[in-house]
């Protein structure tokens, strides 16, 4: 989960990163009485989950509370990059005498954790990697060693940060690093780190991303979701503990295990280009043990996603029995009754098929056609979506 600059913050200021002072808000009416409260000269700063807002005119200077809310007015409804701006950071504006990079993030490729740093940063930092990629250090981070003291200043000196703010810089280092395990984050980066006049040095931006595979160790985060800006059905889904992905296509998927999940969903954007172009609606693992309730919630989600024409579930009965999951399907279509009303396509392979088949022809549901194979359920489900029957 990306966390918008405000709620990295409010991290930062929890693991004593320094940085302004600011509060959001959604309307155009507050902001003078933030500003006021404030007290100072205000930065107004879009909040969308997307960089580039300062170039894009989503991060405005206002001297006083007035021009504060003129400005607000200009941000609030900004699209930035295809992301519409609802709320505003009204934060104290900084003296910047100098601008600077910090990040650690998960480097995949190389498996192990990344530190990247700068004494040139701010909003060319993009080109400055690509034209002069000696100016951005690059240390790793051994996961088991972390960053200590001797590490936070490795990076400082690989970046060259000048003297009188090296102290400084690495404390932030050490603290930022803090914040990045102790919230278990994949991301946590700060452009500008700025050194102000007076030689404070303070976070002015935060990005930081979140590893959701680590959602169970921190109830406190689910503050941090923005249900207005998630896909609906993606929400319902999660509430009944499915992991279910809207997609853009025609043809709903249910499955069973990751895997074959993937695979079908290949399966059936290649068949879907001899039906009119169709592709998979969705990504839907049921998992293991599915059970008539788990197979009812996933095909309640998929067929109530308007885009959906058909449906494919593509199921190989390995722990999970093909006869349980046909007595799924059956008692699933009990349950929705009339809200199932698109055409499904099921094939079954594995652990007691013929059963599950048996199950399913003699239950003779009319939306239901059972398939042999993987390709020729596919292809069904296909064609069955480019018809719309
Ligand atoms: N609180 C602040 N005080 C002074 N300048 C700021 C402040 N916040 C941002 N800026 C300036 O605006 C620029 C863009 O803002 P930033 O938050 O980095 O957005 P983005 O990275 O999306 O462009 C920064 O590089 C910095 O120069
Ligand atoms: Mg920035």
């Amino acid at each position: 989960m990306d966390l918008y600059e405000y709620q990295a913050k409010e991290l930062f200021a929890a693991h004593g990163v320094p940085t302004t002072p600011g509060e959001t808000t959604q309307s155009v009416e507050d902001v003078e009485a933030i500003a006021t409260r404030l007290g100072t000269a205000v930065m107004v700063k879009s909040q969308v989950k997307t960089g580039g807002r300062g170039k894009a005119g989503g991060v405005k200077f206002a001297p006083t509370p007035q021009v504060a809310a003129e400005k607000a007015k200009d941000i609030l409804g900004l699209d930035i990059k295809g992301h519409i701006t609802r709320t505003i950071l009204i934060s104290e504006a900084a003296d910047i005498a100098e601008e600077y990079y910090v990040s650690y993030l998960l480097d995949r490729s190389n498996r192990t954790f990344l530190a990247m740093a700068s004494k040139e940063g701010g909003m060319e930092i993009e080109e400055l990697a690509v034209e002069r990629p000696e100016a951005l250090a690059r240390i790793p981070v051994d996961a088991l060693q972390g960053v200590d003291l001797a590490k936070a200043e490795e990076i400082a000196d690989a970046a060259g940060f000048p003297a009188e703010v090296r102290d400084q810089v690495i404390q932030t280092l050490l603290k930022l690093w803090e914040t990045f395990v102790s919230e278990d984050a994949t991301l946590v980066e700060v452009n500008p780190l700025v050194k102000t006049p007076t030689g404070q040095v303070l976070a002015l931006d935060g990005k930081v991303s979140l590893d959701e595979n680590a959602e169970f160790r921190h109830p406190e985060h689910e503050a941090f979701a923005d249900l207005a800006a998630e896909n609906p059905l993606e929400v319902r889904a999660k509430e009944k503990n499915l992991n279910y992905v809207k997609l853009d296509g025609e043809v709903g998927i249910i499955g069973n295990g990751a895997g074959l999940v993937m695979s079908t969903l290949d399966v059936v954007a290649y068949a879907g280009e001899a039906h009119a172009g169709v592709k998979p609606a969705n990504f839907l693992d049921i998992g293991g043990g599915a059970n008539a309730e788990v197979m009812a919630n996933g095909l309640d989600i998929i067929l109530s996603d308007p885009d959906v024409k058909s449906v494919f579930v593509n199921v190989f009965g390995g722990i999970t029995a093909c006869d349980e999951v046909a007595n799924g399907i059956v008692q699933a279509l009990g349950i929705l009754g009339d809200e199932a009303n698109k055409p499904l396509v099921v094939r079954l392979d594995g652990n007691n098929v013929d059963e599950g088949r048996r199950i399913l022809t003699e239950a003779a549901h009319p939306l239901v056609t059972l398939s042999d194979t993987m390709d020729a359920g596919a292809d069904k489900a296909a064609e069955l979506a480019s018809t719309g029957v």
